[in-house]
């Protein structure tokens, strides 16, 4: 097991990618924190957890809350003492495919709060923990469209801020021993889009978009959780401040 006896806390742990990520780190030991807002998907995905022999507990809270985020982490000192790998995964789009010229700037702002400001807020929190006991994975949630998007302007800003934000924190900390590093899925199948566009929208949007990938599909949650896994174990402790992109190619 690759997180044997380790505390990993895992945000955004209710939706597709978050869930696939808490379940692998509890199959390769870890105690695993999910941190959502969705009280009910954090307690279903801790029962399977539990079911399949692992082991977490569940905090539910608003990660662009500053008081709320500190909350956790000193909940997680309290119960633990210790951190040893954050994965920030919790985010998501709520400005998509206006023109650029129609940005609505509250929706963008909130784009920025939900990925950016929350990922933020918990590498800070988690630096105060890590950097004591000179030890800490940090894996952070970007997407693709960090390269940027013709139709995702607030959405691609965050996820380029989280590149930018990992590459410095990857510079400050390395010297305590903690690696920060990056994901960048393109399209990920998870029930969020099949959820908001219907079932017929959706595998419309997923088969034209797999035909453009040179592998030939979209990735699935578990594509991302195991790169997750690798960031997050001392197989790469010797690479911090990098992005990995998980496209199947989309854009080389
Ligand atoms: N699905 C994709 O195609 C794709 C591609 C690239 C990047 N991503 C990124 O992966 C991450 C996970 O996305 P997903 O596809 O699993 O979507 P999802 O909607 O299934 O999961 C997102 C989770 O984040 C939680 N969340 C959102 N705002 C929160 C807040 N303020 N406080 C606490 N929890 C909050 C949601 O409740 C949800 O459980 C996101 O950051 C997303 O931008 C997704």
């Amino acid at each position: 097991m690759k997180l044997q006896a380790k505390i990993a806390l895992v945000t955004g742990a209710a939706g597709g990618i978050g869930s696939a990520t808490a379940r692998c780190f509890a199959r390769e030991g870890a105690f695993v924190v999910l941190a959502d807002i969705d009280r009910e998907g954090c307690h279903r995905v801790l029962d399977q957890i539990v079911r399949d022999g692992g082991k977490g507990s569940c905090s539910v809270l608003d990660l662009t809350s500053e008081e709320a985020v500190v909350e956790l982490f000193s909940g997680i000192r309290r119960d633990w003492g210790r951190l040893d790998i954050l994965v920030n995964i919790a985010g998501g789009d709520c400005d998509p495919a206006a023109p650029v010229e129609g940005m609505d700037m509250e929706r963008a702002m909130k784009n920025l709060d939900m990925n950016l400001k929350s990922c933020m807020l918990c590498c800070r929190e988690a630096a105060k923990i890590m950097k004591p006991q000179a030890y800490g994975k940090i894996v952070n949630m970007s997407s693709l469209v960090y390269r940027g998007s013709p139709n995702q302007f607030s959405y691609s800003a965050s996820k380029g801020g989280i590149y930018a934000f990992t590459r410095s924190i990857a510079l400050a900390l390395g010297p305590f021993g903690i690696t920060a590093n990056a994901l960048a899925p393109a399209l990920v199948e998870v029930d969020a889009f099949i959820r908001a566009l219907g079932e017929g929208r959706w595998n419309a949007l997923a088969k034209a978009t797999a035909e453009r990938y040179p592998l030939g599909r979209i990735a699935t949650p578990d594509d991302v959780a195991n790169a997750a896994l690798f960031f997050a174990s001392d197989d790469a402790s010797f690479i911090t401040g990098q992005i990995l992109e998980i496209s199947g190619g989309a854009r080389l």
